[in-house]
């Protein structure tokens, strides 16, 4: 794999801070009288210890040490100790081959990690694959990364095979760059990846030279116990990019997500990732509606409110028939209630359409 031919021009020119470059080389040696950087000295730092109460009665103690640790600068990759926990995880959840090749570095949340990526290897006029229907946010990241962005047909089971081979054929040599893909749970679409579908999309990858964005915030939803691959798991050639993120399941107010690739790949996201630091399962819904503007302006003054599906597409002037409905914020006994409305909503708007008024 010649990784550095997949980097963008910006990255390429960027090179690590020398302050934060020599800070993450020099760990934390003691003996070192450190007159360079301007971290805070930690005696004057406010707090000396925390202790969270969890629900389930566990109990976790944050001693004094890494109080200093949590209050101090750190390392543009993440906390050593996080980085190996969540190198073992991974190790043992997907089984990626060469895992031993690999790193893993940890940003704030997953968006701020597409973002990442996209600055990473797109240049202006690369082609970036996603789903016709995908998570809005990629669709402002490649936008960012003036990346021509081909939207994809989709079925029941994700991006089509033969779509995207056809998409790939229009498309010049050289410019491919990568493909996004929500691989669990998808947003919006709740597809979930099989494991053919996925082997059958990597294998164009590896035909067309094509890197994989695999966003994978859902993957511990799952109705099914038997989890089923990633396409990291599948990467015999080192193109996938995993981001992972606990949003989902520990709090979004966290801000904590990790990017998985090849080392050198991370290595240059590292870089990336200094400069540029920042900090439930979908439910779709398929009507007999063309356009669902209307329904979602009427449930809105109803008080209901969800995501018409055309906020998921490139160009959101067009009509769609989708909506996007997450359920993680309403209780069990208001889901009647809800459904009702809607389902009033769309028999009047049904009737509307086809009385032709
Ligand atoms: C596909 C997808 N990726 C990323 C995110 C956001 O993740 P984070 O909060 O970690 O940035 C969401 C949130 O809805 C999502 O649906």
């Amino acid at each position: 794999m010649n990784y550095i031919s997949y980097f963008s021009n910006a990255s390429k020119k960027q090179t690590m801070p020398f302050l934060i470059k020599t800070r993450t080389e020099l760990g934390d040696m003691k003996t070192i009288m450190n007159l360079a950087s301007g971290l805070p000295n930690p005696e004057f730092f406010p707090l000396r210890e925390a202790t969270f109460s969890l629900k389930d009665g566990k109990v976790i103690h944050v001693p004094q040490d890494l109080i200093n640790v949590a209050l101090q600068y750190g390392s543009p990759a993440g906390m050593p100790q996080l980085v190996d926990q969540l190198m073992t995880m991974t190790a043992e959840l997907l089984a990626p081959p060469h895992m031993d090749g690999r790193k893993v570095l940890v940003t704030a949340g997953a968006n701020v990690a597409s973002y990442i990526i996209a600055q990473t290897f797109i240049d202006p006029g690369d082609y970036a694959f996603i789903p016709e229907m995908a998570y809005p946010h990629i669709h402002h990241v490649f936008k960012d990364a003036e990346a021509r962005i081909v939207p994809v047909p989709s079925d029941d089971g994700g991006i089509r095979p033969d779509m995207l081979r056809e998409a790939l054929e229009k498309s010049s040599d050289g410019r491919r760059k990568l493909m996004y893909i929500v691989p669990h749970g998808d947003n919006p679409t709740g597809i979930t990846m099989s494991e053919n579908r996925m082997r059958e999309l990597y294998s164009l990858a590896c035909e067309y030279d094509f890197l994989i964005m695999e966003d994978d915030p859902y993957y511990f939803l799952q109705y099914d116990p038997q989890v089923s691959s990633s396409f990291l798991s599948l990467d015999t050639e080192g193109r996938v990019l995993r981001v992972d993120t606990f949003s989902k399941t520990i709090g979004a107010g966290v801000r904590l997500g990790y990017i998985t690739a090849d080392q050198p790949f991370v290595d240059k996201l590292t870089t990336m990732h200094s400069f540029i630091m920042t900090h439930a399962s979908p439910f779709s819904q398929v009507l007999g509606l063309k356009d669902v503007t209307e329904t979602v302006n009427v449930c809105c003054s109803k008080g209901l409110l969800f995501v018409p599906g055309c906020q998921f597409m490139v160009d959101s002037t067009q009509p769609c028939p989708y909506i996007r409905m997450s359920f993680s914020l309403i209780t069990p006994e208001s889901v009647d209630k809800v459904f009702q409305i809607l389902a009033d909503v769309i028999r009047e708007e049904l009737k509307r359409t086809t009385s032709g008024n």
